[in-house]
């Protein structure tokens, strides 16, 4: 999901993620390496395993 900048994002456990990007994407499938920011681990299919 992409949203204009900057932004400050809290976890529910209180940690704070911030960035001054123009535009931010967040992560909605929570396989990020860098959650809740996307790497976009999203691409990558659990049912077909790259070889
Ligand atoms: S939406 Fe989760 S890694 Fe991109």
């Amino acid at each position: 999901m992409l949203v204009e900048g900057p932004v400050r994002i809290v976890g529910e456990d209180g940690t704070e993620v911030t960035s001054d990007r123009f535009v931010v994407a967040v992560c909605r499938c929570h396989r990020s390496g860098i959650y809740p920011l996307c790497d976009t681990s999203h691409r990558r299919s659990a049912r077909t395993p790259r070889r």
